[in-house]
């Protein structure tokens, strides 16, 4: 007799009671898929340029729900324009390029590989541009915390920084800041620019790291589960390391609460049939899938997000996604 293959039905994610299914066939692989709750991926340099320049400052969404969402952005030029999201944190991953990202708790000089944790209501511009900016944005109403878990995931004390004050102000006015406040916006002109800060107390608030510093780890050092960056105390949203690790190929599975979103964003190794960094991959919830390998030659950076919220494409995200099949996240045609 062969070995039975294991399908696990997994609760609450990583954290829950994992339920065991054994099947003598393989149970991933669909033939057809009709209605739109399906797997998906997208390259996301795929979005027309036009989006991004009817889009201004704010982001393009192409994944969302009622309180999360994916967004991305390209920036070819600095603003004096600033946003303020007055519902949401926001993550922003810098895939490509550099430049001067101003908030009210000063600056920061952000480039490829950084992460930057702007929490609700706290005004940011890219005030400078030196190399186009390509940015995924994950976009949540609950609360995201940097908490590594286990804490060798990620040396805060070393590696997590906060922006420097800047007292230095525009000249070029009158402003204006733009809030989000859901999926509306209202705009704050004011004649003196409103970023500058001439410093900061108390607690960080506005962090940044760069992947560069997030460690490779071994099963030895995680367990079963990747490493966690970014922690939420609704645990509607969790953001994980999914970066290359010597570690077993992961299970079959079907994840009953939470939308898998694994973004690939550095090689050279390849994750599955996945080697485009800026390629999202997104599993909703409840349906079976296995997933690449990670314990690959040369190693590669992705992260993982897991959210309770059931994701849609929105109008943006239909135009850069196919499906997806759901052994080694190859593009998949339904015919
Ligand atoms: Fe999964």
């Amino acid at each position: 007799m062969t070995e039975p293959f294991v399908d696990l039905y997994t609760r609450n994610g990583f954290a829950g009671p994992v339920g065991t299914i054994l099947r003598s066939h393989y149970a991933p692989p669909y033939a057809r898929v009709k209605g739109t709750y399906a797997p998906r991926r997208m390259d996301v340099h795929a979005v027309a340029e036009e989006l991004f320049r009817s889009a201004g400052e704010l982001p393009v969404a192409v994944l969302e729900a009622d309180d999360v969402s994916i967004e991305l952005a390209y920036r070819t030029e600095g603003s004096s324009t600033a946003v303020r999201n007055v519902l949401a944190d926001e993550i922003h991953y810098i895939l490509e390029g550099a430049g001067r990202l101003e908030t009210d708790f000063g600056v920061l000089d952000v480039t490829a590989g950084d992460f930057v944790l702007l929490p609700r209501a706290v005004t940011y511009r890219f005030s400078s541009i030196s190399t186009p900016i390509r940015e995924i944005i994950v976009v949540t109403g609950s609360e995201m915390v940097l908490d590594p878990q286990p804490p060798v995931a990620l040396d805060v004390a070393r590696h997590v920084d906060v922006p420097a004050p800047n007292p230095v102000a525009r000249e070029d006015g009158p402003f204006e800041v733009i809030i989000r406040h859901g999926s509306d916006t209202t705009t704050y002109t004011f004649d003196a620019d409103p970023m500058p800060c001439i410093g900061t107390g108390e607690g960080p608030v506005v962090r940044r790291f760069s992947f560069e510093n997030v460690p490779h780890l071994t099963f030895e050092q995680t367990g079963p589960f990747p490493p966690k960056l970014f922690d939420d105390a609704t645990s509607r949203v969790l953001m994980f390391n999914l970066s290359d690790r010597e570690s077993p190929r992961p299970p079959i599975h079907h994840n009953a609460d939470f939308d898998e979103l694994i973004f690939y964003v550095a090689g050279p190794g390849r994750y599955g049939e996945v080697d485009v960094p800026g390629t999202i991959m997104w599993t909703p919830k409840g349906i079976v899938h296995h997933g690449p390998a990670e314990d690959v030659p040369h190693g590669y950076r992705a992260f993982l997000v897991e959210t309770r919220s059931p994701l849609r494409l929105t109008p943006a995200g239909e135009t850069i996604s196919t499906l997806m099949e759901t052994g080694m996240f190859g593009l998949f045609d339904n015919n």
